[in-house]
This record gives structure tokens, C-alpha cells and sequence, in this order.
């Protein structure tokens, strides 16, 4: 089986893939400041003998192996990490107070250099051209549509791109994904209530924002539970407020920011819809006037080939077994490899990393956050399966 030498061969690079994945979690970096990252990347591909161009959407690095013709295959990885203070007891836990490799993007940039090594292994077996694909931010900072943007997507011209992402909800050794959907179009929000503030002892001079997003938060609630079709989905999550500093004065403006989310892009836009005009009118009920932002790069619902996941299904139920191949609903967890999909047919993996004796067993974004590192070969395999697999399709087709 060529699937199953690939998959040894990772495993035999086991330790230098999680070598490297424990450099880059000791020194988390956020996005579009990805430099140390981004060199380890470079020096990594230097040591292999692997051509690449930097600088792209900043700190992106783009590698190409095989014969520098079509086809043409993509796979992506992220390097960014979180704003988050890591509480794991791991030996080479974060040395940077609050900052953390939370989301497993570490892993993601390990696997896709274990996977160079994999490729470089085989390159002249290559009927085409492999593009890997280093990018930066992609916690909020749509660095996947920089990248794209910038054209990682021509030149050869990318037919079809793979990414993996660590799962917890899934044991080591299997993987998740699904035709069609499979995560969720997500954007920021940001609400200013603008009253009229003064002293806390004579409200009626003052008028109290306060209060009104108090009414406004609870009104958001309303959109989902009323508005919505039962049978779609969306989310309506406020999830920070600030207004005031002293216990006797009533504020002048309230700031509130949240996340909206739904399963297309016209949903995601009804709803944004739906939130300004309630705002507006349940602020203007209370004398208040309201503003209303959406700022940043809306990431669009990240859609899955049913092609590119049947062939996906094949090469890793040979690798990993039928069992251990999965099914799964979508979620309404956002990702900016969306920017890359709505361009190229591709297919959106996640990677089993749960492994309860290791403690593996919180979700991304959490303090405690641990991956099982017997994963980081499998996905290594896996991107490079396929590669070798889809280049293979696409020359004979
Ligand atoms: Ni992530």
C-alpha cells in the first residue's frame, strides 16, 4: 500500500514533527506578527531543500515541490496563536505570558512541514505541482484571503486545496468532515449605546445607557428564538460589555461586542440585518441612539467538494481504517480557509487529537488546551496522501 509507506515513513519523522511542533508552542505569536514562526518555517524548508517565496500577506510563506506544472494541489496551514494565558502543566508550555498556541495551529504548521519532508521524500514520483501553503492570521485577521488575494492561488493555477484542523471531540486516529457545509459564515459586532450621562442620584436628568443595552442584549436574544426559521441556524452572542467607572455616575456610552453566525452568507447578512434594525429602534424607544458596526472580514461558510471528500473518505479508510472515517455535523466554529474554497474545490479535515489518559481532552480556546502529539504523523500522512492522491486523479483524468 503507498498509503500505508507514507504513513510509516511520518511516523518514522515522528519525533522531528513534534520536535518542531514544541518550538513553535513555547513561543506563540498572533497574527500578522507570525515572525519567528515564519523563519522557523523557512529555515525548516531551507534544511529540506525545498524552494519557497516569503513575505506574502506579511508573514506567509509559499513552498513548491514537483515539477513546477499543472496540475496543480494546494494544502494550508495556519501559524497564528491566541491572546490567551496557557494553564497547561506540558514542559514546553508557553514562555510568553498571555499568548498561547490555543487553537492548535502549532500542529497545523508542524504537520504541513512533516508533510514537506514526506513529499520532498517522493518528488520526483510527483505527476504535478505541490503548493504549501504557511499563512498568517487566521483568528480574525482573514489571512487566508490575504493569501489569496496575493495570487498563492495562481501560477500554476491551484485545482484543488486540503487543510486539516485538531479536533478534540475526535480520538487520535480518526477524522471528521462532511459534504457540502461544514463550518460557519462568522463576523464581529460592535454596539455603542450613546446616552446622557450625570449623577447616579437624579436619573431623570440623565438619560442611562445602561439600562437600554440591558434591553438591547435581551431583545438580540429574540432574533434566533423568533425570527429565524426553526429549522435554519444562526447565532446572536454578545459576549463583552463596558460602560461606567463610578458606582454614583451614570455613564455617558455603553460598548458592547459580539459574534454573529449562520450557515450562508445571505443568512449571516439577514441577521446582521435583523440586529441593526432592532438595535436602532429598542435604543430609540429608551431616547438613546445606537451604533452599529461590523467590522473586519466576514468569513464565509467554509463548503466542502463532495468530490474532493469522497476521495479524502477513500485514501484515509485505507490509512486509517472505514471506522475511523467520519461523518460529521456542521459546526458554527468559523475558519478563514473559507477565502481558499470559495476560489478552488477543496475539503476541510478534522483531525482526531482527543486522549483521555493524556489529559487531551479540552476544546480549543481553553487555558487547558492539550493535543495528543501520536496525531501530528497522521495528519502529516494525510496532507501528503493527498497530494500524491489528487495529483495522481487530476494528470490522469
Ligand atoms: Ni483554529
Amino acid at each position: 500500500m503507498p498509503y500505508q509507506q507514507i504513513l510509516a515513513d511520518a511516523r518514522s519523522h515522528s519525533n522531528w514533527i513534534v520536535d518542531i511542533r514544541r518550538q513553535l508552542h513555547r513561543f506563540p505569536e498572533l497574527m500578522y506578527e507570525e515572525v519567528m514562526t515564519s523563519q522557523l518555517v523557512r529555515d525548516t524548508l531551507d534544511e529540506l531543500g525545498i524552494s519557497y517565496q516569503s513575505g506574502i500577506a506579511e508573514t506567509g510563506v509559499v513552498a513548491t515541490l514537483g515539477t513546477g506544472e499543472s496540475p496543480c494541489v494546494a494544502l494550508r496551514a495556519d501559524m497564528d496563536a491566541l491572546p490567551i494565558h496557557e494553564e497547561t502543566d506540558v514542559p514546553f508550555r508557553s514562555e510568553v505570558d498571555g499568548k498561547m498556541h490555543a487553537c492548535g495551529h502549532d500542529c497545523h504548521t508542524a504537520m504541513l512541514l512533516g508533510a514537506a519532508k514526506l513529499l520532498r521524500e517522493r518528488e520526483s514520483e510527483l505527476p504535478g505541482t505541490v503548493k504549501l501553503l504557511f499563512q498568517p492570521a487566521e483568528e480574525g485577521g482573514a489571512g487566508g484571503k490575504r493569501m489569496r488575494d496575493e495570487g498563492v492561488l495562481e501560477n500554476p493555477t491551484v485545482e484543488r486545496i486540503f487543510g486539516l484542523h485538531v479536533w478534540p471531540p475526535l480520538p487520535t486516529g480518526t477524522i471528521g468532515s462532511r459534504t457540502g457545509t461544514f463550518l460557519a459564515a462568522a463576523g464581529e459586532l460592535k454596539i455603542t449605546i450613546h446616552g446622557k450621562g450625570g449623577h447616579a442620584a437624579k436619573p431623570h436628568y440623565c438619560i442611562d445607557p445602561v439600562v437600554t443595552s440591558a434591553k438591547v442584549i435581551t431583545e438580540l436574544q429574540t432574533i434566533i428564538s423568533r425570527n429565524l426559521d426553526p429549522l435554519d441556524s444562526g447565532v446572536v452572542s454578545i459576549t463583552a460589555i463596558h460602560g461606567g467607572e463610578a458606582y454614583n455616575v451614570i455613564p455617558e456610552t455603553v460598548q458592547m461586542s459580539g459574534t454573529i453566525r449562520a450557515l450562508t452568507m445571505e443568512r449571516l447578512h439577514w441577521l446582521q440585518d435583523r440586529v441593526r434594525s432592532l438595535t436602532t429602534h429598542v435604543a430609540a424607544a429608551n431616547d438613546c441612539t445606537a451604533t452599529i458596526e461590523f467590522p473586519g472580514h466576514a468569513y464565509p461558510p467554509t463548503v466542502n467538494d463532495g468530490n474532493v471528500w469522497g476521495s479524502v473518505q477513500d485514501f484515509a479508510g485505507e490509512l486509517l481504517g472505514r471506522d475511523a472515517v467520519h461523518e460529521v455535523p456542521p459546526v458554527m466554529g468559523g475558519e478563514d480557509f473559507a477565502f481558499y474554497t470559495e476560489q478552488v474545490p477543496g475539503c476541510f479535515v478534522a483531525l482526531g487529537i482527543r486522549n483521555e489518559e493524556a489529559g487531551c481532552t479540552h476544546n480549543v480556546h481553553h487555558p487547558l488546551f492539550k493535543v495528543d502529539e501520536d496525531a501530528l504523523p497522521i495528519g502529516s500522512a494525510l496532507h501528503a496522501c493527498f497530494a500524491v492522491q489528487t495529483l495522481r486523479n487530476l494528470s490522469e483524468a
